[in-house]
């Protein structure tokens, strides 16, 4: 197959590729990436010289570049990474997220038709259902009801794509993930900035009572669902991924404190989150009945060589805290005001 991966700088899709790469070498994959704040080269170096590799730096809302991207190496399958993802900007910038996560997918998606291409994906988040209250799990059938103008726009993107299957009979899947942890996790989000500001003795700051829920699933077992999902999925059906691992915010910062050897009086409360979320908890049970997925790992060795990445891999992080990553690139990287 050759794959068109959009946004595969940044966390997760780098992740994505590089499994793609293990279970099958022989696929060309093409990674198209804007390189905003949040992609970073530096994810993939290994694959510099893979020959069936190749990266294009761009937008996925420039048309005449998708265009040209999926004549050019045939491509048979999209798979939609490419986003703004982080909940904290979208509250201080909300534009953006609707250029890119709403008219960004439309681009790829009128493209994707025009040049009848097998198979797209989006990869969405479990944050379009909204949040939940102490029991319950999201389903395929929970209604939409986000919250945040990030969680809106993918929610907006979803319908985008849910539309062209029904109108165009379009090969289409959604995936709707948990929050993800693993390397190469940028440090903005909850589990990396604990860890670099633990590692720095810098306070680590909690919002509201701690007490918020997310349920936490490894980078790579998420690869391993959109791998299942490009390869078996069914056309127009969407796919929640979870592992049936929620914690509160407070259980994870003690938790990497521990680890660390650490002093709890590091953990700062500060301001809440406006429309902060409460619980997100996904039944995957659809995936792992027909499609036979199960994640690989479990939080407790999941977590601890995820703090140990980031423990070897200090010149990684200390280039993104200092720009470096950038390399002559128009962004610096700087915490969100409440972060
Ligand atoms: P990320 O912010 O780490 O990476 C996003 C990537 O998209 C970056 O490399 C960025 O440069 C690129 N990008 C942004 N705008 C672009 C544009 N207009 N054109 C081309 N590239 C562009 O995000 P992530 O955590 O890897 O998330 C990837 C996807 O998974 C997103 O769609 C997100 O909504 C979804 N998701 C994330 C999580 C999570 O826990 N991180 C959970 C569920 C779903
Ligand atoms: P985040 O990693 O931003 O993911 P999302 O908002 O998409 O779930 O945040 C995870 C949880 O951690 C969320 O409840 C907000 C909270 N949080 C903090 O308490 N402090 C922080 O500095 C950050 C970034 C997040």
């Amino acid at each position: 197959m050759n794959l068109l991966v959009t946004g595969g700088a940044g966390f997760i899709g780098s992740n994505f590729i590089r499994h793609m790469r293990e279970t099958h070498p022989d696929y060309l994959i093409v990674n198209l990436d804007k390189l905003t704040y949040a992609g970073n080269l530096d994810n993939l170096t290994d694959l510099e010289n893979d020959e069936n590799y190749r990266f294009v730096k761009g937008d996925i809302c420039n048309e005449a570049l998708v265009r040209h991207l999926l004549r050019t190496y045939s491509i048979n399958a999209i798979i939609n990474f490419a986003a703004e993802s982080h909940v904290d900007r979208s509250i201080s910038d909300p534009g953006i997220f609707v250029t890119t996560n709403i008219s960004g997918t439309q681009v790829l998606l009128e493209a994707a038709r025009t040049y009848g291409i097998d198979k797209y994906i989006q990869i969405s988040t479990d944050e379009v259902y909204g949040s939940l209250g102490a029991t319950g799990y999201f389903t395929e059938e929970t209604p939409l009801a986000p919250n945040s103008p990030y969680s809106a726009s993918k929610a907006a993107g979803d319908l985008l794509v849910r539309a062209y299957h029904e109108t165009y009979g379009m090969n289409v899947n959604i995936t709707r993930c948990s929050n993800n942890y693993g390397p190469f996790h940028f440090p903005e989000k909850l589990i990396p900035l604990m860890i670099t500001h633990a590692l720095d003795g810098k306070e680590l700051p909690v919002y509201g009572d701690g007490l918020n829920i997310r349920d936490w699933l490894h980078v790579r077992d998420h690869a391993a669902a959109i791998d299942l999902v490009l390869h078996q999925g069914k056309s127009g059906e969407v796919y929640n991924i979870g592992g049936h691992n929620e914690r509160t915010n407070i259980q994870i910062v003690e938790l990497i404190l521990e680890r660390l050897g650490n002093s709890k009086a590091l953990i700062r409360y500060v301001e809440d989150r406006l429309g902060h979320d409460r619980r997100y908890a996904i039944d995957p049970a659809k995936l792992e009945s027909q499609l036979g997925w199960q994640p690989k790992y479990t939080f407790e060795t999941g977590i601890v060589e995820t703090i140990d990445w980031y423990l070897e891999n200090e010149v990684w992080w200390r280039d993104i805290q200092s720009g470096q990553y950038l390399n002559g690139y128009d962004f610096r990287y700087s915490e969100p005001a409440n972060g």
